[in-house]
C-alpha cells in the first residue's frame, strides 16, 4: 500500500555564525529526545551542489518523471534512462557532503534510537559518515540485474557501457532505485514506521511532501506523541504537521542548531553534577592536542554564569601572546612544570577581562589540591583544560567531572599547525612542534580518556557527545 505516490501538487569549525534565533523549545526537544528519527529530502543537498526536483530550477521543470522514472519509461527506453542516471551520477560525484549531512551524521552518535530515512539517491549522507540509515529510493550507485535480481555496487562514472550488464549472468541492469509505480521493500517499511512510531523527535528536512513518504512516517510519528521540527527553505506540505519550523538552508541551520543543543546538553549535565556536588564542581577537560579544548572550556565557562574559573595550560599561548606577557621562554614543561603554568591563564584570563580567581597550588609546598580548589568558596565552577594540568594525578583525582574531547585527528592536526604558525612558526616548525606536543600528551591522554566521564567527539559537525552508549 505504501508506494511511491505523486501527492498533489507538488569546516576550521567554528561556534556557528547565527543566522536565526532557535527557540527554546526545539534545543530542548533536541537535548530530551532519545528516539530521534530525521527525514531528509533533496533540499539537503542542495547546498552540495545537486538540483532538487521541485521549484525553480528542479529536475522535474525539464524533465518528465514519467518518461525517466518509472518502470514503464525503463522498459520502452532503457538507454536514454540509464543516460539520465548517468548524468546524475556524474554530478553526485563530483558533490561533497556540505554541513548539514555532517550534522545528521553527528546526531547518529548522540542518540542512543537514531534511524535516518533518506529520499535521496545521491549517497551523500553515507560519504558523510551516517549508518544507521535507510536509503527508501534507493542508490544511484548500485544496480539491480533484471536477470538474476542481484544488486551490485556501480561506482565507476561514467559508465563504460550503457545500459550496464551483469558480468556474472550477462543480464541487463537497472538503477537500484525506487521509481513511481513502484513499492518499498516491506522490510524497509516496517522497519521507517517503527522508528515513526517509536520516535520522539522527528526533524524533516529539505523535502516537499511530494511524493507521500515523509507525510506518512510524520503522520505516523506525531500520532505516536512526537515533535515535529522541519527545516526547509520555503513551507513544504510537511509545514502543516510540524509544532516548529525553522526556515533557512539546512547547510546554515542545522549546524547553529547543533551547537545549541549540543552546549545547552554540556551545561545541563555540568550543573547536574553540581548540585549532586553541593555546588561546587572542579571539571577537568583532557584530549589530544588542537581538539579545542580551551574553545570548549571558554564556551562552557560564558554558559554557566560569571563566577568560574577556567585554568588553563601554558602550551597554547603561542610565542606572540607569551612575550606580551613577558613570560617568553618560561614555558612549563610536564617534569618542571609548577605554579607558572597558573599564572599564566590566570594573567592571559586577566588579559581577557574574564573574572577569574587563583587556585593556591604549588609543587613546592605540596598544598594539597582539593583544599586549595576549595579555597575560592565564591567560584562554584573551576574548569581545568590542558593535558599538561591534568598530568599531575593529584590535581586529576581531585577532579570532580572529567571530559575527554576527541577530535577528528586531521581537524586537530590542521588547528595545531595553524596555531604554531599564528605564534609565528614556519610550517615544518609548526609540524615539528606538533609532533612533539602529540607525543608528551599520549600518556596522559590515554589515563584521562578511560577515566572520563562524559566523552565528546569533534569534527566538522562541531561538538558532538558521544553517548549511544546510552539505554532508554
Ligand atoms: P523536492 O525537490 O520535491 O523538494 C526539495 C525541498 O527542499 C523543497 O521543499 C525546498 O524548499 C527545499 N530546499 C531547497 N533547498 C534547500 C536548502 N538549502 N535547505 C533546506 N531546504 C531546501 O525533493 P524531495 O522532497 O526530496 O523521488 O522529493 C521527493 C522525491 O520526489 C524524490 O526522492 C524523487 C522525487 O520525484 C523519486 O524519484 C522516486
Amino acid at each position: 500500500m505504501f508506494g511511491v505516490t505523486l501527492a498533489g501538487g507538488a569546516g576550521r569549525m567554528r561556534a556557528p555564525k547565527m543566522t536565526q534565533n532557535i527557540s527554546g523549545n526545539v534545543v530542548t526537544a533536541l537535548k530530551r529526545a532519545n528516539r530521534v528519527m530525521i527525514v531528509t529530502g533533496a533540499g539537503i543537498s542542495a547546498e552540495s551542489g545537486i538540483p532538487t526536483f521541485r521549484g525553480a530550477d528542479g529536475l522535474w521543470r525539464n524533465f518528465k518523471p514519467e518518461e525517466l522514472a518509472t518502470p514503464q519509461a525503463f522498459q520502452r527506453q532503457p538507454h536514454t534512462v540509464w543516460e539520465w542516471y548517468d548524468w546524475r551520477r556524474g554530478l553526485c560525484a563530483q558533490a561533497q557532503p556540505n554541513p548539514a549531512h555532517r550534522v545528521v551524521a553527528a546526531m547518529e552518535r548522540f542518540y542512543h534510537h537514531f534511524l535516518l530515512v533518506t529520499q535521496n539517491v545521491d549517497g551523500l549522507h553515507a560519504r558523510a559518515g551516517s549508518r544507521r540509515m535507510v536509503e527508501a529510493h534507493g542508490s544511484v550507485w548500485r544496480g539491480q540485474c533484471l536477470q538474476c535480481g542481484a544488486t551490485l555496487p556501480l561506482e565507476v562514472t561514467p559508465l563504460k557501457e550503457l545500459p550496464p550488464r551483469h558480468e556474472g549472468c550477462g543480464g541487463m541492469l537497472r538503477p537500484a532505485v525506487v521509481w513511481f509505480g513502484e513499492s518499498y521493500e516491506p522490510a524497509v517499511l516496517q522497519q521507517m514506521f517503527a522508528a515513526a512510531e517509536e520516535a520522539q523527535l522527528v526533524l524533516v528536512v529539505g523535502t516537499s511532501g511530494g511524493v507521500s513518504l515523509p507525510m506518512d512516517l510524520v503522520t505516523q510519528a506525531r500520532q505516536g506523541g512526537a515533535t515535529i521540527i522541519e527545516i526547509n527553505s520555503e513551507r513544504s506540505a510537511v509545514s502543516r504537521l510540524a509544532h516548529e519550523r525553522l526556515e533557512g538552508k539546512a547547510g546554515e541551520i542545522l549546524p547553529e542548531l547543533w551547537h545549541c543543543a549540543q552546549l545547552a546538553y554540556l551545561v545541563d549535565e555540568v550543573r547536574a553534577r553540581a548540585e549532586q556536588k553541593g555546588g561546587r564542581l572542579l571539571v577537568g577537560i583532557a584530549g589530544p592536542p588542537g581538539a579545542g579544548k580551551s574553545r570548549l572550556a571558554k564556551a562552557l565557562a560564558a554558559e554557566l554564569g560569571p563566577h568560574v574559573l577556567v585554568a588553563m595550560d601554558g602550551f597554547h599561548f603561542n610565542n606572540a601572546r607569551l612575550e606580551a606577557l613577558g613570560l617568553r621562554g618560561r614555558k612549563g614543561a610536564p617534569e618542571t612544570f609548577d605554579r607558572l603554568a597558573f599564572e599564566l591563564a590566570v594573567r592571559a584570563m586577566r588579559l581577557a577581562q574574564e573574572p577569574v580567581r587563583l587556585p593556591i597550588y604549588s609543587r613546592e609546598t605540596h598544598e594539597p589540591v582539593p583544599e586549595a580548589f576549595m579555597a575560592g568558596q565564591t567560584t562554584p565552577f573551576v574548569i581545568i583544560e590542558g593535558n599538561y594540568l591534568l598530568h599531575w594525578p593529584e590535581v586529576r583525582d581531585a577532579l570532580d567531572m572529567r571530559i575527554y574531547l576527541d577530535c577528528d585527528p586531521a581537524l586537530a592536526r590542521k588547528n595545531l599547525i595553524a596555531r604554531h604558525q599564528r605564534g609565528g612558526a614556519t610550517e615544518e616548525e609548526a609540524i615539528r612542534k606538533f609532533e612533539q606536543n602529540d607525543r608528551l600528551n599520549r600518556e596522559t591522554i590515554q589515563a584521562t580518556r578511560g577515566a572520563a566521564e562524559l566523552q565528546i567527539w569533534r569534527d566538522a559537525a562541531g561538538w558532538t557527545v558521544t553517548r549511544s552508549d546510552r539505554q532508554g
